[in-house]
């Protein structure tokens, strides 16, 4: 048997318990105030229109709907982009972000044979060596969290960084980092990239929460910061999964950055002939969803706006944890407002949060990582009583 994985295996575990008012902290998903996955209206709109097109269910190109892929370069790049309209980006939709990693990880393990390596930060979403490891990858690691003030080990982190070889894969999060919430600000970004530009490291970022902490434009910061850098090549692993709450529908794409416009189309054929080995073409239907959204420019501002909710609704949150911490004696917890995104790393240590779940059916990661997007004014005083009691 292999083990359960700790975040998706978590999920099982909670839908099999049976208790009344059990609550799932566990797995980064965005619920509403009533504790529901929203279906946006932009997306609901989109998805009623392909409903009455009734549009005959054919294959997608290898690397995915043109104009998804046109649409998601704009969000990332930005849609004034010198690198755009350089055509040095090769970009192909995938089954969600995770796959964009896969295939990513796969297409640089060919290239750079038995020496890959990959810097992941510690820590970092679990899943990261996962992929990388089965893609043949070495792991390493390099310093990012500091336990004692629960923000950013910048010094650590750009120490290590300096030491990497050459070549080597650096995995970084655009914002929102999971699983801690403490992300680099932009001045922080601009040191790392002189460095990683000077060591020749390869920069991969990873995107799933754009729009979550700042907005659309400010959650990009790092990537229009490498795209400034003069640095020839990085990567850029995307996911609509929480910005559309399309999870089920395995939203993503793979965008490499080549040196001209001859590079990325040799590029974007390699990443066609890995996916084709994989999966052959992702699969239409969330494609569809996100181009409509943002090919219209209504629809578009409605989506933005709706998410602009999920975002305020996200810091009320982190606001109401802390402040109903502190109010039952626990003021120590307030660096929960110092995080970004979905998730916290709470400092719960395994044997609170397994208290937590045999004691109190809420569920958080044995890391300490609790998701923040899931509380709401319901569930709220019960997760504040439940960790003052473990505390
Ligand atoms: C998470 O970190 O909880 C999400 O990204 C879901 C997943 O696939 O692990």
């Amino acid at each position: 048997m292999a083990p359960g994985d700790p975040i998706l295996g978590l999920t099982e575990a909670f839908v099999a318990d049976t208790r009344p008012g059990k609550i799932n902290l566990g797995v980064g998903i965005y619920c509403d105030e009533q504790g529901k996955i929203p279906l946006m209206k932009a997306v609901r709109d989109v998805d009623q229109a392909l409903a009455r097109a009734e549009n005959p269910r054919g294959y997608l190109p290898i690397n995915g709907l043109k104009a998804y892929n046109e649409l998601t370069q704009q969000l990332l790049f930005g849609a004034d982009s010198p690198l755009l309209a350089e055509g040095r980006v090769a970009t192909a939709q995938t089954i969600g972000g995770s796959a964009a990693l896969r295939v990513a990880a796969d297409l640089l393990k060919q290239t750079a044979g038995a020496g890959a390596k990959v810097a992941i930060s510690n820590p970092s979403w679990g899943n990261h060596h996962v992929v990388f490891r089965t893609a043949g990858f070495e792991l390493l690691e390099y310093r990012y969290y500091d336990k004692e003030t629960h923000g950013l080990d910048f010094a650590g982190m750009l120490e290590d960084l300096g030491k990497l070889e050459p070549g080597t894969v650096v995995l970084l999060h655009a914002c929102c980092h999971n699983p801690t919430g403490v992300d680099l600000d932009a001045a922080q970004w601009q040191q790392a990239i002189e460095l990683m530009k000077e060591r020749q490291l390869l920069p991969f970022v990873d995107a799933a929460y754009q729009g979550f902490d700042k907005g659309l434009d400010a959650d990009a910061t790092a990537i229009r910061l490498l795209a400034a850098s003069g640095i020839e090549a990085f990567v850029v692993a995307n996911s609509y999964s929480k910005s559309f709450s399309l999870y089920g529908e395995r939203v993503g794409a793979i965008s490499m950055v080549g040196r001209d416009r001859d590079e990325a189309a040799r590029v974007l054929s390699r990443i066609k002939t890995t996916i084709r080995s994989i999966y052959s073409s992702p699969a239409a239907h969330g494609a569809y969803l996100v181009a409509g959204v943002l090919g219209d420019p209504a629809l578009r501002a409605s989506w933005e706006e709706e998410l602009g909710g999920m975002r305020t609704r996200i810091h009320e949150m982190r606001a109401g944890l802390v402040d109903g911490l502190a109010a039952a004696g626990l003021p120590q917890f307030d660096f929960i407002n110092r995080q970004a995104g979905m998730f916290s790393y709470s400092g719960l240590s395994k044997a609170q949060v397994e208290r937590l779940r045999e004691d109190f059916a809420i569920y958080a990661l044995t890391s300490g990582r609790i998701c923040v997007a899931a509380l709401n004014r319901s569930n709220l005083d019960a997760v504040v009583a439940a960790i003052a009691a473990v505390s």
